[in-house]
């Protein structure tokens, strides 16, 4: 069968649409160019706000409309449960975040309709996969989460927090090196509590050389010794998490990257408070202060929610001075959605629909400004780009990123064409709020660190 599967939601997905794949095609099945090309379409839905769940939910029903053998996998499964034969009377199937390796199955055995909810974690469901000449890959370390923020639906759909052992991840990461990988990305919805909350982790799993005794910062002293690595990110992050450990092993593996994904919130103690977030406005300030005392250009990036029920003008004034202080680099802002099931769902929603946008906007606005202002800083200077293949805009450019996941533009001159997943030195000429503008450094030719 001719397959396609679109994804919506976050990293998680993208590398679960990807074990999907990979898996339909273990099992004979071919990757269409496209959905129209397709006879089998999967939708991978995200729930997380309830406007996600419904671009997902209605992007299956234009497709069962065309009448291709259809199913949906991941978060909406999970929450909608039976429901969603309700909703999708003629979907053919529909798994859950946990049951993705059970797909090849549904599909040889064609019963319709069925639904697997899947609690098991299926170890062939969470290796990484990239198709052939990636350099780029997500590596699942940590599923799950036992967080339990009053708004947020992840640990009812993801289910609890689990560690990969170490000595699998290092495997995987081995593997990928070998077929061509430069960059990993690890995930976790809390990636920094790695090794937390696993009854299954050893510590025997990674022997430290260097003396770390937290589990995530000796995860990152493993991973980069796998030659061939040359970049590691992760993501999502906690403040909690960033621990001297972490700054060590930030400061002593320069393939870890000095970018972290830092959600925050609220700037509001009082907000912060109810949503169970486990950390003050002030303890936020000083885990982003220590990672910009280590490197100044270090890029702290952020998810924002706007409209919490109960927040007030002060509130919403001091997550806009919380952003200000902070300086970040990005910030994705989030209009406050009620997830059923959720503690916050408890509480009445209500700040109107007109000021969530008003506050968005205002955020918005901040944001771009203090981007455009964070990057200006950097022109001047030579960042060190990993290529990622010709700018969408512009052809005649190339396109990659530098170790703050900022996106670096240049000017591909002089016949000059650089390999994708090569690094390269860009002297910055140019700042946008979410771009920077080079050309490639004559200093050196820069494809070692
Ligand atoms: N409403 C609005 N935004 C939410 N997020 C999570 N749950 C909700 C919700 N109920 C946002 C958070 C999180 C990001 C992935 O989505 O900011 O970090
Ligand atoms: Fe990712 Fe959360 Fe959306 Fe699931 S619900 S896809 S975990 S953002």
């Amino acid at each position: 069968m001719k397959f396609h599967i679109h994804t919506y939601g976050c990293q998680m997905n993208v590398r679960d649409s990807e074990a999907a794949e990979a898996l339909l095609v273990a099992a004979g099945h071919e990757k269409a160019a496209g959905e129209d090309d397709a006879d089998l379409v999967i939708v991978n839905s995200c729930t997380v706000r309830q406007k996600a769940e419904e671009k997902a939910v209605g992007k299956v029903g234009n497709l069962i409309a065309a009448k291709k053998l259809t199913g949906l996998m991941g978060c909406a499964v999970k929450r909608l449960g039976e429901d969603v034969f309700s909703k999708l009377p003629k979907l053919d199937f529909a798994v859950g975040p946990r049951a993705i390796g059970l797909i090849p199955r549904i599909v040889a055995e064609g019963r319709f309709p069925r639904l697997e909810l899947g609690e098991d974690l299926m170890p062939e469901a969470l290796a990484a996969h990239v198709e052939e000449g990636g350099f780029q890959a997500f590596v699942t370390v940590l599923v799950g989460c036992d967080n339990r923020c009053s708004y947020c639906i992840v640990p009812d759909v993801r289910g609890h927090e689990y560690s990969r052992p170490a000595r699998e991840i290092v495997a995987e990461v081995r593997s990928l090196a070998a077929h061509g990988v430069s960059e990993v990305c690890l995930l976790g919805q809390s990636v920094l509590r790695y090794g937390m909350r696993n009854p299954a982790w050893d510590e025997r799993d990674a022997p430290s050389p260097g003396g770390y005794t937290e589990a995530f910062p000796r995860l990152l002293e493993a991973v980069a010794s796998v030659p061939g690595i040359r970049r590691i990110r992760f993501t999502s992050a906690h403040p909690k998490g960033c621990t001297d450990e972490l700054l060590r092993a930030y400061c002593e593996f320069p393939q870890v990257c000095r970018h972290l994904h830092l959600p925050v919130q609220s700037g509001s103690d009082r907000v912060l408070s109810e949503m169970g977030r486990r950390y003050t406005r002030g303890e936020y300030l000083a885990a982003v202060r220590k990672l910009r005392d280590f490197d100044p250009e270090f890029a702290v990036t952020t998810d924002v929610i706007v409209g919490y029920p109960g927040e007030t003008d002060a509130d919403f004034e001091d997550t806009r001075s919380l952003m200000e202080e902070a300086g970040f680099d990005n910030a994705f802002v989030f209009k406050y959605s009620p997830r059923p099931g959720t503690r916050s769902a408890l509480l009445e929603d209500d700040v109107p629909t007109a000021e969530k946008e008003r506050r968005d906007q205002v955020l918005l606005a901040d944001q771009e400004r203090r981007g455009q202002e964070r990057n200006e800083r950097l022109v001047g200077t030579v960042r060190e780009v990993l290529v990622e293949g010709p700018s969408k805009r512009n052809k005649s450019r190339w396109s990659g990123r530098d170790g703050g996941n900022r996106i670096v533009v240049w000017d591909c001159d002089e016949g000059s064409s650089p390999k994708i997943g090569d690094i390269v030195r860009v002297s910055i000429t140019e700042a946008h709020p979410q771009i920077l503008l080079g050309k490639i450094s004559p200093l050196r030719n820069g494809t070692d660190f």
